[in-house]
C-alpha cells in the first residue's frame, strides 16, 4: 500500500465536545494536520451545509442526498489529496453521522446509507473514529450554558438526540477495530488524554504491518 496520512474522524451528539477535542488533538499533533468538518469543508460543500442547516421541512432522504453530495466534494477536493500528501486529516463528523442521523433518527434503510457512503467516499474509510459518548441531555445543557446559536438539528427535541446516540453506539459495536468509544462526561483534559492514548495505540499497531 502507498503510504498516506492518518484519517481521524470525531462523532457524537451535540455538545459532546467534538469541536473542543478536534482542536486540542490538532494542536497536540503539530503543524502537518488538516482540520475539517462535515457537512462542509470546501466552498461547494459549505454551501450545501448552509442549505442543509437552514432549510425547514427537509425530508430525511433529501438530507441524505445533500450530505452525500457534500461528502463527495469534500473527499475529492480536500481529504484524499491531503492524505496522499501524507498529512493527517482530522474531520469533525463523517460517515457514522449519516448512520446515526439519517439512519437511526431518520429511519432510512442502513444498507442504502452504507451504499451511498461508499459511493460518496470512493471507498475511503477513516483509520480511527472517536465517538464522544454522552447522554444528550448533558450535551444540550452544555450548549445552553455556552449560549451558542442553535441550528436546526440542535433545536430538535431530546428524543431526536437519544436516537442519534443509539445510532452511534450501534456504529461503535459493529466496528470495534476502527471506532473508539470515549466517555465524554469526563473533563476536557481527561477526554483529550483518553483519545491520545488510543491514537498512540493505533500508531504502534501500524508498525507491524
Ligand atoms: N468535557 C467537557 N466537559 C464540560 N464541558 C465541555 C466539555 N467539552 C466541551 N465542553 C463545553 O461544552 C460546549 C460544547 O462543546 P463542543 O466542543 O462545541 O461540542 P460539539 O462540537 O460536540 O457540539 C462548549 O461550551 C464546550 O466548552
Ligand atoms: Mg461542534
Amino acid at each position: 500500500m502507498v503510504q498516506r496520512g492518518t484519517f481521524i474522524t470525531f462523532e457524537g451528539v451535540e455538545g459532546a465536545g467534538k469541536t473542543t477535542q478536534v482542536q486540542r488533538l490538532a494542536t497536540a499533533l503539530g503543524p502537518d494536520v488538516v482540520l475539517t468538518r462535515e457537512p462542509g469543508g470546501t466552498p461547494v460543500a459549505e454551501r450545501i451545509r448552509d442549505l442543509f442547516l437552514t432549510s425547514d421541512g427537509i425530508t430525511p432522504m433529501t438530507e441524505l442526498l445533500l450530505i452525500a453530495a457534500a461528502r463527495a466534494q469534500h473527499v475529492d477536493e480536500l481529504i484524499r489529496p491531503a492524505l496522499e500528501a501524507n498529512q493527517t486529516v482530522i474531520c469533525d463528523r463523517f460517515t457514522d453521522a449519516t448512520v446515526a442521523y439519517q439512519g437511526y433518527r431518520g429511519g432510512i434503510d442502513l444498507d442504502l446509507i452504507h451504499q451511498l457512503n461508499h459511493v460518496a467516499t470512493g471507498g475511503l474509510t477513516p483509520d480511527i473514529t472517536f465517538i464522544l459518548d454522552l447522554p444528550p441531555e448533558i450535551g444540550l445543557q452544555r450548549q445552553q450554558r455556552a449560549e451558542t446559536h442553535r441550528d436546526r438539528l440542535e433545536s430538535e427535541p431530546l428524543e431526536f438526540h437519544r436516537k442519534v446516540r443509539e445510532g452511534y453506539l450501534f456504529a461503535a459495536k459493529s466496528e470495534t477495530h476502527r471506532v473508539k468509544l470515549i466517555d465524554a462526561t469526563q473533563s476536557p483534559d481527561a477526554v483529550h488524554a483518553a483519545l491520545l492514548t488510543e491514537y498512540h495505540k493505533y500508531l504502534s499497531q501500524q508498525k507491524f504491518f
